[in-house]
């Protein structure tokens, strides 16, 4: 992508040639008109700026709807003692490709980072849109002597290579070993009550109605996606999907 000085607007051309670099490896850039001029419209409107520091001066914060939607990590763990619980956590994503590595944040040290580092094992559970609203109730603060498979009516299914039981009707499931537990910081270095969970993903459940010629269908799961504010989520469709193959430098 070409990037443009401050107040310079985008070419009325389609087609650009980056500068900086050697002929032989320049980039054609080809941006489809309708993109390109509401790019450039884009370019000449007023912004809302903010320091999250100083605070947003927004009726909510859009922190968590700017960065949305996003995929939940409904996350079972056992304890030591042998206590299961059941939680999700929308800070979550993939974070390596080989080994597969899937991490959530926990904001405070809750029952679920407590148990993936005791047990040194999670899994995670693909939330489809007909567990949205079991994954809701799973995320009550109650004592960690409460099973919230059972608070939320779901059955469980052992797994079978780590403790952890997973949601019987999930249908895909991750079965973790935790790697690492991060200690979160801000850029000046304070310590924030906020831990970073991440685990080596060991063995992957998937019904096998969702792969299709080989192939898994992520919209078929349905997934449920956590927008912003108290209450907003998202779902994903099929109509909605495009696709987009990364650029070849010969
Ligand atoms: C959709 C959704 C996403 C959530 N995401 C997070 C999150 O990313 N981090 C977090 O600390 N809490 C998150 N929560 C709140 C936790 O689920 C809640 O604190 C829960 O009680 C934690 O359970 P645990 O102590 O058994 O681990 C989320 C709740 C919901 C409903």
């Amino acid at each position: 992508m070409t990037i443009l000085p401050a107040g310079e607007s985008a070419s009325a051309c389609g087609v650009r040639f980056t500068s900086n670099v050697p002929f032989a490896f320049m980039v054609l850039d080809y941006t489809p008109p309708s993109t390109r001029q509401h790019r450039n419209k884009v370019l000449s409107r007023e912004r809302h700026f903010y320091q999250p520091k100083d605070g947003h001066r927004l009726a909510h914060n859009p922190f968590n709807a700017i960065v949305a939607p996003r995929p939940i990590g409904w996350v079972s763990t056992k304890s030591s003692k042998g206590q299961v619980n059941l939680a999700p956590y929308s800070f979550f994503n993939a974070f390596n490709y080989q080994p597969p590595i899937i991490g959530f944040s926990s904001i405070g040290f809750k029952d679920s980072v407590k148990n993936a580092q005791e047990s040194g094992e999670f899994c995670w559970n693909l939330v489809s849109r007909s567990h949205a609203e079991a994954m809701n109730q799973t995320s009550a603060t109650v004592p960690s002597d409460i099973d919230e498979f059972e608070l939320a009516g779901l059955s469980k299914r052992e797994s079978t290579i780590v403790g952890a039981p997973h949601v019987a009707d999930c249908p895909v499931v991750m079965e973790c070993k935790t790697t690492q537990i991060v200690q979160l910081q801000s850029a000046q270095g304070e310590k924030c009550e906020t831990w970073l969970v991440l685990g080596e993903v060991v063995g992957v459940h998937i019904l096998d109605s969702f792969i299709i010629d080989g192939v898994y269908q992520t919209a078929k799961a349905e997934p449920v996606m956590r927008g912003g504010g108290q209450a907003d989520y998202f779902g994903i469709s099929e109509a909605n999907r495009f696709q987009l193959f990364r650029p070849k430098v010969d």
